[in-house]
């Protein structure tokens, strides 16, 4: 059998989760770590035996060995250089979202990745989910005959709004959105998305981060298909799960109505009063097995690197769900829809709107 070698940069929460993942892969020769709170990267390093730990991203770069490296730094504007910087080095690439903060950016990397013949894909776990997978299908295989409408509502709690909104001042649509718009392009292909219209709500997080409290937004494809997304980031402290999920999808012949909430299991105890449990979006180690998408997520990028196969999320995919977030945010700043694709005055104009809204 063929071993990698693997880094991850930021082993933060979703680091954490990918580091985890790694070091029990049979694929992984050895696991190198990189991140700059040192009590975390001492914690990361020893529950995975990694063979080396660094606060220097170079450092670990450096690992000639290295064959493949995931980025899960913050803020997302380390994203870019960090991700330039290990394809430059000659590593395949597992990128957190976003894929970068500007058009330009996104094509240099997708341009740097095609030119040294790397893998390169980004983090949209919900596609390693089963009800995204069955969505998917359906529509592949003609169960839902010719789509007409897809909807994703999603609602994250406001402990998760705050630990993104304050570490940058990315929108609901960038930020939480941009799952759910991969999703729904990725099911609706080989349709293209060439409207759209966005409005923000801003109530509460706006005096606190200066961000929308949710944004909704249509896309209309070139199909006809109507395709809407709704993301909020204010459920208050006191809701019992991570994230609230409804999606449905209407095809000519049949419907797949999912509850993605979690609300399936209930556990109360007298210390914690009611929770629902495994509803965070990446999911969660039990033991030997794993609630929810990251693990798969992160052993499929190990898998497409180490027997050469294709990888699911393709970065002109990402770059794609990247474009339609930044012209809803463009949309609900103008109050009007935007055509796609966007020109070079409005992804700039919709970048500031993006970080503004
Ligand atoms: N796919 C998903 O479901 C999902 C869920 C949450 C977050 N995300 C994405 O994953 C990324 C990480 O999110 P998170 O919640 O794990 O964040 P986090 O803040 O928990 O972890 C990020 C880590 O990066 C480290 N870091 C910062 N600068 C660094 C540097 N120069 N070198 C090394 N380490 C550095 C930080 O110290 C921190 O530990 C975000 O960009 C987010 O958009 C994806």
């Amino acid at each position: 059998m063929s071993h990698i070698d693997v880094g991850v940069i930021g082993a933060g929460w979703c680091g954490g989760i990918r580091a985890a993942a790694a070091a029990s892969s049979a694929l992984v020769g050895s696991l190198h770590v990189a991140e700059i709170d040192h009590a975390r990267l001492a914690q990361v390093a020893e529950s995975t035996a990694a063979a080396t730990a660094t606060s220097d991203y170079r450092e670990l770069l450096a690992i000639t060995s290295i064959d493949a490296v995931m980025i899960s730094a913050t803020p997302e504007t380390t994203h870019y250089p960090m991700a330039r910087d290990a394809l430059e080095a000659g590593k395949h690439v597992l990128l957190e979202k976003p894929i970068a903060l500007t058009l330009e950016e996104a094509d240099e990397l997708i341009d740097l990745a095609k030119r040294r013949g790397l893998k390169f894909t980004i983090g949209y776990s919900q596609r390693f989910n089963a009800k995204q997978a069955l969505a998917k299908r359906s529509l592949e295989d003609g169960t839902l005959g010719e789509p007409v409408s897809a909807l994703v509502s999603r609602h994250i709690t406001r402990r998760l709004g705050d630990k993104i909104s304050s570490r940058i001042k990315l929108s609901p649509a960038a930020m939480e959105a941009t799952h759910d718009i991969d999703f729904l392009l990725w099911c609706l292909e080989p349709a293209r998305p060439v409207r759209v219209y966005a409005q923000a709500v801003e109530r509460l997080m706006k005096p606190k981060h200066g961000v929308a409290d949710c944004m909704w937004i249509v896309i209309t494809m070139d199909s006809g298909v109507v395709v809407t997304v709704g993301a909020g980031w204010i459920l208050p402290p006191a809701y019992p799960n991570f994230s609230s999920t409804w999606i449905e999808v209407v095809g000519t012949e049949g419907a797949l109505l999912m509850d993605a909430s979690h609300r399936d299991i209930v556990l109360t105890t007298m210390r914690d009063g009611t929770v629902f449990p495994l509803s965070t979006m990446p999911g969660e180690a039990l033991g030997h097995t794993y609630a929810g998408p990251m693990e798969r997520e992160t052993t499929h990028f190990l898998e497409a690197v180490a027997h050469d196969r294709p990888v699911l999320v393709t970065p002109v995919q990402a770059r794609r769900a990247m474009e339609v977030y930044l012209a809803a945010d463009l949309s609900a700043e103008r109050n009007q829809p935007v055509s796609l694709p966007l020109d070079q005055e409005e992804a700039e104009r919709a970048l500031a709107a993006s970080v503004r809204a």
